[in-house]
């Protein structure tokens, strides 16, 4: 918790600093990316650009409908830079910086045209629904009025959501993600902060990386819901809170090298292709223009944007040491469970509870992989042959051990993790998993849940439970979420192994 105590004190501290411009050394202006919910962020000039982007053509690669399709869409046939997006690899947060980047452009373009005061003040806002609960709430600026006329607004979003209802909180943590230390996984391994490393970049690939896991996908269907926008990478771009759902995932990026021991963008020695491969896009004059990793690595000094609560004084912040699990080894998974029943088990709105039972042979392996012995690898469960028709309206917590008629809580040691399906392959559908034999696979990391359980004696060698627990935003006033009926999701297996 170290981590969340030293972001505070920082957000702190920049505070004095949030309200003074500050020029480049080119001399260019450094525009600030502001909370939502600071009342001096320039809501109302982002609504006025978003106004005016959604009046033009839909061919102009700066109109609203366009920037939302380079991202991903199901018109067809694609205009240039039509799904493009980058999910499930290290350019996740690479590439979506540079779409907002531009995006910030048009809109600044679109808003202020050449009003000099107006362009400067201008910067995407971004939404913080992770550091207090009131903040959790949909900005009220994107819900109300709830009418056409207001260019934030859309309906294309779970109902309790544009009620007003918070997210819930097992949906916004990135603890797990701060703890990672390397940015980079190997190739099929989703234990790194920022995804794994590819050799060609990928519209979508899997798995996803942690910070892309949650508090990312987790998000994006808690908003969009059953057949809302933000559920689908294919439709996301069109709702307004998107880009400021993004502007807080590429301001956790600078959240997260800022707590330093170890924390550092990949190694430009063996991940030159982070760095060097180009990415295209429009920028507000409607030209193609194109950027690579290694020119948005420094936010203040190449692309004259910062975040308010970017620290003042960087090392104060590198003293905080959250546990971080280990590095990934390579090397394929080794599977200690049985081999389960063949046969699907189907996610719907209520619990679901499955029985691993451990290879006897392996018990022995599992004892020592808790105890921490270190050499053995970490206990990682796998949900493997993920599928769905159409984006499910719950995300799932994952517990594993839950004790008989224990309510599930996600602070509670049982709880590993949320299963999302953001950016995942639909039944029949494009996204992540269509090439793998497996399909889609969901890992959870298992070290910290199973040397809790152990020492509350509840921890067992030789078989475990697992139960998957439909959430979402409740209704007001609701005790529980309500989810679509019938079957949600499906999976075909699920494993534990030592990876
Ligand atoms: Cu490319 Cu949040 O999606």
């Amino acid at each position: 918790m170290s981590a969340i105590r030293f972001l505070t004190r920082a957000t702190v501290l920049s505070a004095a600093l949030a309200s003074l411009l500050v020029a480049t050394p080119a001399g260019a202006i450094v525009h600030v990316r502001r909370n939502v919910y600071d009342p001096t962020a320039p809501v109302s000039v982002y609504a006025s650009g978003v106004r005016a982007m959604k009046a033009r053509p839909a061919t102009d690669p700066t109109s609203w409908a366009y920037q939302a399709a380079i991202h991903g869409t199901y018109a067809s046939p694609p205009l240039p830079l039509w799904n493009q997006c980058q999910h499930g690899s290290f350019f996740f947060l690479s590439w979506h910086r540079m779409y907002l980047y531009y995006f910030e452009r048009i809109v600044r373009k679109a808003a202020c045209g050449s009003d000099a005061p107006c362009r400067d003040r201008f910067a995407l806002p971004y939404w913080n629904y992770s550091d207090s609960s009131p903040e959790r709430v949909m900005p009220p600026a994107f819900r109300t009025p709830a009418k056409k006329s207001n260019p934030l607004w859309v309906s294309e979003r779970r109902p309790a959501i544009n009620a007003g209802s918070p997210l819930p909180e097992s949906a916004v943590s990135y603890a797990v993600a701060f703890a990672y230390r390397n940015f980079v996984s190997p190739t099929g391994s989703p234990f790194g902060f920022g995804g794994q490393r590819l050799l060609a970049p990928a519209h979508f690939d899997g798995p996803h990386g942690q910070l892309e896991q949650q508090p990312h996908d987790v998000v994006h269907g808690a908003i969009g819901g059953f057949g809302g926008w933000m559920s689908d990478p294919n439709t996301a771009a069109q709702d307004p809170i998107f880009w400021l759902h993004h502007a807080n995932i590429d301001r956790l990026w600078k959240r997260w090298l800022d707590l330093g021991d170890g924390r550092s963008d990949p190694d430009p020695s063996t991940d030159a292709l982070w760095y060097a491969h180009k990415f295209h896009f429009f920028d507000e004059e409607g030209r193609e223009v194109t950027l690579t990793g290694a020119q948005v690595v420094e936010t203040v000094t190449q692309l004259d944007y910062r975040y308010d609560d970017d620290p003042p004084v960087l090392p104060l912040l590198a003293t905080a040491k959250p546990g971080a699990p280990p590095t990934p080894r390579p090397g394929p998974p080794e599977v200690l469970s049985e081999a389960p029943i063949e046969g699907r088990t189907r996610l719907g709105a209520e619990p679901v509870r499955v029985l691993v039972k451990v290879k006897e042979e392996a018990r022995g392996r599992v004892r020592s992989a808790v105890a921490g012995a270190g050499a053995e690898g970490r206990l990682v469960l796998e949900i493997e042959g993920i599928e769905f028709d159409r984006y499910p309206d719950p995300y799932y917590e994952v517990y594993v051990n839950l004790a008989a008629g224990e309510e599930p809580d996600f602070r509670s040691p049982s709880y590993a993790g949320n299963l999302a399906f953001f950016g995942l392959k639909g039944h029949g559908g494009h996204g992540e998993g269509t090439t793998d034999a497996r399909g889609v696979v969901r890992s959870f990391d298992l070290s910290g849940v199973s040397a809790a359980l152990m020492k509350a004696g509840r921890w067992d060698d030789a078989a475990l439970t697992v139960t998957l627990v439909p959430q979402g935003p409740r209704a007001k006033g609701a005790k529980r979420p309500k989810f679509a009926s019938g079957t949600l999701a499906w999976f075909a297996r699920i494993m534990l192994t030592l990876q």
